[in-house]
């Protein structure tokens, strides 16, 4: 499966600063201002601080979107929870280098099950934790954030953490697509890229706006030229 349909800069909204009672409409909204991927994060209130949804919500989910579901594990024990996921409709799943002890198993696991396999690294992990797994992963998440909460500040560093990412990938000759995830707005969009990033989430700068299709659009015009030159 192709990450998204839409070019080489994927848009994938966090529907964690949607208003949850209206969780349809939100998603329709950010799919009409041209959101690639739908960004689901999964919190279990032990890996890190906060609860958020599990696998039912997931599967109504499904029902309404209809770009691919881009699901960001934050839980212990990741695969425990694989098999839920992919049954519930998740076409993408991503796993915290810290949280999963046999990652190499959790990888193989999420692949088997037909689907895109991701490596999280916090913002304090460093890339070359992925050097001996790097040519399995079909994409990279990159924290620019502590995972948990949404509405946090970008952590500049993670410019440098993508450079470094990108280093490790093509070491394992690999190209996969990279993915930051916190404090994305407008104002870093075309710094990330330049630096990168592939796959944009973002859940503040797009739910916390009164408009999400707009704001979704936004963002992808504040990638900048670098969006629709990059390979
Ligand atoms: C944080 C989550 C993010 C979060 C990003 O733990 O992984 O996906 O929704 O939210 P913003 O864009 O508001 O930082
Ligand atoms: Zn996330």
């Amino acid at each position: 499966m192709a990450i998204g349909p839409s070019g080489p800069v994927q848009i994938a909204p966090s529907i964690l600063s949607a208003d949850f009672a209206e969780l349809g409409r939100g998603i329709a909204a950010v799919e009409r201002g041209g959101a690639d991927l739908i960004h689901i994060d999964v919190m279990d209130g032990h890996f890190v601080p906060n609860i958020t949804i599990g696998p039912p919500v997931v599967k109504a989910i499904k029902r309404v979107a209809t770009r691919p579901l881009d699901v960001h594990l934050m839980i212990e024990q990741p695969e425990r929870y694989v098999d839920d996921f992919v049954s519930a409709g998740a076409d993408m799943l991503s796993v915290h280098v810290e949280s999963a002890r046999h990652l190499h198993r959790t990888v193989a696991l999420i692949k088997s099950c037909g689907i895109l396999a991701g490596g999280v690294l916090n913002p304090a992990t460093p890339a070359a934790a992925l050097e001996e797994i790097a040519g399995e992963l079909d994409f990279v998440l990159v924290m620019s954030v502590n995972p948990g909460f949404g509405g946090q500040e970008f952590i500049p560093q993670s410019l440098e953490k993508l450079r470094r990412v990108r280093d490790v990938l093509a070491r394992a000759g690999s190209s996969a697509p990279i993915e930051i995830d916190g404090g994305i707005d407008q104002s870093n969009a075309a710094k990330v890229v330049a630096a990168g990033a592939t796959i944009l989430v973002a859940g503040n700068a797009i739910f916390g706006t009164g408009d999400p299709e707009a704001a979704t659009r936004a963002l992808r015009a504040a990638c900048g030229s670098t969006a629709t030159s990059r390979a």
